[in-house]
């Protein structure tokens, strides 16, 4: 019996030392100390032998239990140890590696435009209205002094919900809506967008922005509108910029006229960015119509106006040498980056 507990000392002590990982360990310890371990077999065993073994077999028996108890427990001691190490090892961190940058958002570059026309014109002492993007034909076009027969009332120009319903093709209908509404002086600009039946393609999108300006009271006249305007244009394009007043037509304004700068891009020499004429249309503008006022309630003996209109992307187009409309809607960062 003395020579079996020995052979099992030495076979464990040989496992223990072997022993790799504490699972493997704990092991171990149950198959020589557990409840039916080798060792713990022969101990409870001990009734059965000759009476002079039995102090012999448990001293022996007890010492082996607490060595290798002891080596168990160093042996637990060292693998903690080695996990810690390999832990520590595995969660170094390389204070010499280059950081992660993190990006950061960016004004769309209409959104930027659009606060650069406000912030002019709210300089200049307007203030900003609005109106709904779906819209009576009566305010987008009748009351516009708009004909039945204008083409721009096709079903195949604008997008009709109804007969009399459309989505507004321009932002000209809030200035009836504020001629309506509001009293006299008025002094207005009504970003929104709009909408037309338009293929897309590098000028053209079904949907687009445009700003619309109103400023009507007693005596306004179009030495108003020219100054308001060329204010306008060299904040937007810059001071050393050209403005020139273009006979036009449109049917709520009369006189109308359009607004050209000199190309920011060859300063008037002729480029293809101006198609070689020194010139960039901005805007479109005039005196309120007589019959529009009529129709928005004023009294053309009493009062007078002048009111323009332009495109958010067109000015961002010129502006900063954009040639396809397309790149505001597609969101791609490489361009959007650049503003
Ligand atoms: N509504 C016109 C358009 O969409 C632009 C315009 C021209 C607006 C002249 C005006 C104006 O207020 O006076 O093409």
């Amino acid at each position: 019996m003395e020579e079996k507990l020995e052979n099992i000392e030495a076979e464990a002590k040989a496992a223990i030392k072997e022993a790799t990982d504490l699972d493997g360990l704990e092991e171990l310890r149950v198959k020589y100390l557990g409840k039916k371990g080798q060792v713990t077999e022969i101990l409870q065993g001990i009734g059965d032998l000759e009476p002079e073994q039995r102090p012999v077999v448990g001293k022996l028996g007890n010492q082996i239990k607490s060595r290798l108890e002891a080596l168990i427990e160093d042996k637990e001691e060292e693998l903690k140890e080695l996990l810690k190490q390999k832990k520590l090892e595995e969660e170094q961190i390389d204070v010499t590696l280059p950081g992660v940058k993190e990006g950061y958002g960016y004004q769309h570059p209409l959104t930027q435009t659009l606060a650069e026309i406000k912030e002019v014109f709210l300089g200049l002492g307007f203030s900003i209205a609005e109106g709904p993007e779906v819209e009576k034909d009566y305010y987008n076009f009748e009351a516009l002094n708009i004909p039945k027969t204008h083409p721009a009332r096709d079903m195949q120009d604008s997008f009709y919900i109804s007969a009399d319903i459309l989505l507004r093709t321009h932002t000209s209908p809030v200035q009836i809506r504020t001629m309506k509404q509001s009293e006299v002086p008025i002094r207005i600009i009504a970003p929104g967008r709009v909408y037309r039946v338009d293929e897309v393609d590098a000028n053209h999108s079904p949907v687009f922005h445009q700003v619309e300006g109103l400023m009507v009271g007693q005596d306004i006249s179009f030495s108003q509108l020219k100054g308001i305007l060329i204010e306008f244009a060299q904040e937007m394009f810059g001071a050393d910029r050209e403005v020139r007043f273009r006979p036009s037509y449109f049917p709520f304004t009369e006189p109308s006229a359009e607004v050209d700068v000199s190309c920011i891009v060859c300063a008037g020499e002729g480029c293809r960015v101006c198609s070689q004429t020194g010139w960039l249309e901005i805007l479109g503008s005039g005196m309120v119509h007589p019959r529009v006022l009529e129709m928005s309630g004023l009294d053309p003996q009493e009062v007078s106006g002048f009111a323009f209109g332009m495109g958010v992307e067109r000015i961002a187009m010129l502006k900063y040498g954009i040639t396809d409309i397309r790149l505001f809607y597609e969101n791609d960062m490489r361009f959007l980056e650049q503003f």
